[in-house]
């Protein structure tokens, strides 16, 4: 099967066994059935976070499970479950409609609610571990369903239990988060600031923020349906107190911000990117976004491996200008 159209990079290797799952009930049975029980099973939803570079030669299970109801609600919140293969976005759009906030600056991260806790997804000053409450998950070795709530998930920036410990152990069926009833726009963000003061929004209200953030999204990344892509390619580094500030000595203009219960200070890894002069960047149909150099991007053709020799080739480089590791987000198989 050609994993094409499922994977937002637009690579076109091909997965030698593929199954969709709209009900959990159906994944029980194919393992009971045990025709599978030979190949590995690797669990997939919106494919933007992925960049594949060989054939798959496992099990590909399509995570489809839909669904979006009400679990409880009380004077401020509201307890809100979705199957893991509602779209992000879609979910996002839901709870913006109903006037429910806390998810609205993630507006148009592309992927599923399945998969957004698996690395805590977030974007302009909120992640989902916010508004989290609990998720459910298949434990692939009982089969048997265990509830995580947010201590458990061991959220971090862009890490939960399920990228360490827990890898390949579970399979997220559905993520209830606890959304507020009482507005409360979070527009720390500067760039959210400026697009809300364009248009003279004093009070913004949460479908402002999430047109805001719309906008600023589709002024700077790709859109995977017409340049593949998998957003930010590389997390945002994070350097100890002593050697950023050796860095700032260094680079006086070089953004940075504090870092959440810690004394380290996180650079952005687009501008190390950018001043390491690789934006806009081509070799052949793999290259640096020319609006965001944290982002790779498939002009068409492109190979796995090549997007992957890339992003060596720019962590080598960024090594050797700025000191600075830059660790891969994006799940390389
Ligand atoms: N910058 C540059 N050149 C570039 C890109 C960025 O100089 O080519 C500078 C900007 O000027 C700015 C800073 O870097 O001062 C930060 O840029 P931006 O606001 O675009 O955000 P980011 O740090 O590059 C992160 C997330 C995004 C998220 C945005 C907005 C990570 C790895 N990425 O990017 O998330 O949308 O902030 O909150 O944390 C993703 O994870 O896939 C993703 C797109």
């Amino acid at each position: 099967v050609s994993m094409l159209p499922y994977n937002t990079f637009g690579i076109d290797v091909s997965a030698r066994f593929f199954v969709e799952i709209n009900h959990l009930q159906e994944y029980i049975e194919l393992v009971q059935a045990g025709n599978y029980g030979h190949v590995k099973h690797l669990f997939l939803g919106g494919g933007s976070n992925l960049l594949l570079t060989q054939d798959i030669d496992a099990l590909v299970v399509k995570i489809q499970m839909l669904g979006i109801e009400v679990l409880e609600e009380d004077a401020d919140h509201i307890w809100v479950k979705a199957g893991a293969g509602v779209v992000w976005h879609d979910f996002v759009c839901y709870a913006v409609d109903h006037q429910w906030a806390g998810i609205e600056n993630m507006s148009l991260i592309p992927g599923t609610v399945g998969a957004a806790p698996m690395q805590n997804i977030g974007a302009y000053g909120v992640e989902i571990k916010d508004t989290f409450d609990h998720l459910d998950a298949l434990n692939l070795t009982t089969m048997q369903m265990e509830r995580f709530d947010a201590a458990r998930c061991a959220f971090g920036y862009r890490e939960s239990y399920f990228k360490h410990a827990g890898k390949g152990q579970y399979l997220i069926t559905a993520v209830c988060f606890r959304l507020n009833k009482q507005v409360q726009a979070q527009t720390s963000y500067g760039a959210i600031q400026s697009v809300l003061a364009e248009k003279g929004i004093l009070n913004p209200g949460i479908s402002d923020v999430a047109n805001a953030v719309i906008e600023i999204r589709q002024s700077k990344l790709p859109d995977p349906k017409e340049i593949g892509n998998s957003g930010s390619f590389f997390k945002n580094p994070t350097l100890p107190a002593d050697a950023a500030a050796r860095l700032i000595a260094e680079y006086p203009n070089i953004p940075h911000y504090p870092v959440e219960g810690s004394t380290d200070i996180k650079f952005p890894a687009g501008w190390l990117i950018e001043q390491a002069g690789w934006k806009g960047y081509r070799s052949g149909d793999a290259g640096v976004h020319a609006k965001q150099a944290l982002v790779l991007v498939n002009y068409g053709h492109a190979k796995g491996a090549e997007i992957q020799t890339l992003s060596e080739q720019i962590k080598k480089s960024i090594l050797e200008k700025f000191g600075v590791v830059l660790e891969t987000e994006v799940n390389i198989l």
